[in-house]
């Protein structure tokens, strides 16, 4: 297996099955630390730069939270439209890159424009990591999931899953890449202005990943052992920042109330978000033996906590 030391962590299209195991046993060593709520000295040499050109509560906070959890030290830019990135200037992922390989030794970056972290890998002599790029992917949310599922369940072959939600979104890039190395067939519901793309499908295909596609969520939910919801009503992700305006709300078909899953989830399978939410899943859904999600926010720490470790050589 390749080491992760100063790998960048842009695409789950370039995981091997091996590495998402390893990954989930680091992360369960962190996981130890996480609980006790006691910063350690792991990282105590290392910094975290971010740099998010896009809103974002969990992925820049969780990856900040891992590195304090690590002893490590961290900077950067919260909000692009202050630095000169996001001003006038308007100053290129190269010249900025270059300017922040400077100031730590690990990037975490969130950018609107699809593909931006590959580029900023490119030009940085430190990991880059996608914390999601426009409607690319979101390799460490998909990672934090995945290691959720393998914590509730012991294994990832032989689940089913059903995804709801826009797959046009960078989780629903990173999850199909990823269950393309596990036994899991996969149920997709969404809008049909929302579904797969043709290139995406035809890339699936040639991955073998054993999918379906259904119209509403009541055709899939029964055989569900993962059920893993994003919005349907949501902002424009090649946008860098977009203000709360009129919308929609979620239709039934792509929506998980607590009545469907009495009546039709099996009993024992698990509910995902990554959040923010919006109708998709009520609140009443909090507390019932299906949901995850809280769970699932604390596995971003825990899966941050592996990453950096691993990429930044504290972790073989
Ligand atoms: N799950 C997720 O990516 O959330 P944020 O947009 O708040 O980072």
């Amino acid at each position: 297996m390749r080491s992760f030391m100063g790998r960048d962590i842009l695409s789950l299209k370039d995981f091997e099955r091996q590495e998402f195991t390893h990954i989930f046993g680091v992360a369960r060593f962190m996981e130890d630390i996480a609980r006790k709520r006691r910063n350690v000295d792991m990282l105590a040499d290392k910094t975290m730069v971010v740099a998010f050109y896009q809103p974002s509560t969990r992925t820049r906070l969780a990856h900040e939270a891992a590195m304090h959890r690590l002893g490590g030290h961290v900077t950067g830019i919260a909000d692009a439209k202050m630095t000169r990135a996001g001003d006038w200037y308007q100053e290129s992922i190269k010249d900025t890159v270059k300017m922040l390989e400077f100031y730590g030794d690990v990037i975490v970056m969130r950018h609107f424009k699809q593909g931006a972290p590959a580029e900023a890998a490119k030009w940085a002599s430190v990991p880059i990591i996608n914390g999601g790029d426009g409607w690319g992917e979101h390799p460490t949310q998909i990672l934090t999931d995945f290691y959720t599922v393998w914590r509730e369940k012991g294994r990832l072959d032989g689940l089913k899953w059903l995804a709801v939600g826009d797959m046009r979104m960078r989780t629903m890039h990173s999850l199909a890449y990823g269950l393309t190395q596990f036994d899991c067939p996969i149920t997709f519901v969404s809008p049909p202005e929302m579904s797969l793309t043709e290139e995406m499908k035809a890339e699936l295909k040639n991955y073998s990943l054993d999918y379906k596609e259904a119209e509403h969520v009541e055709q899939a939910i029964a055989e569900a052992d993962v059920i893993l919801v994003e919005p349907v009503v949501q902002p424009d992700y090649t946008q860098a920042r977009q203000e709360a305006g009129e919308h929609g709300f979620t239709p039934a078909n792509y929506k998980i109330t607590r009545e469907l899953l009495q009546t039709k989830a099996k009993s024992d399978a698990i509910l995902l978000h990554s959040l923010p939410r919006m109708d998709e899943i009520p609140p009443d859904v909090d507390i019932t033996r299906w949901s995850r999600y809280w769970q699932e926010a604390y596995n971003g720490v825990v899966m941050r906590m592996a990453l950096l470790g691993l990429v930044l050589g504290a972790m073989e």
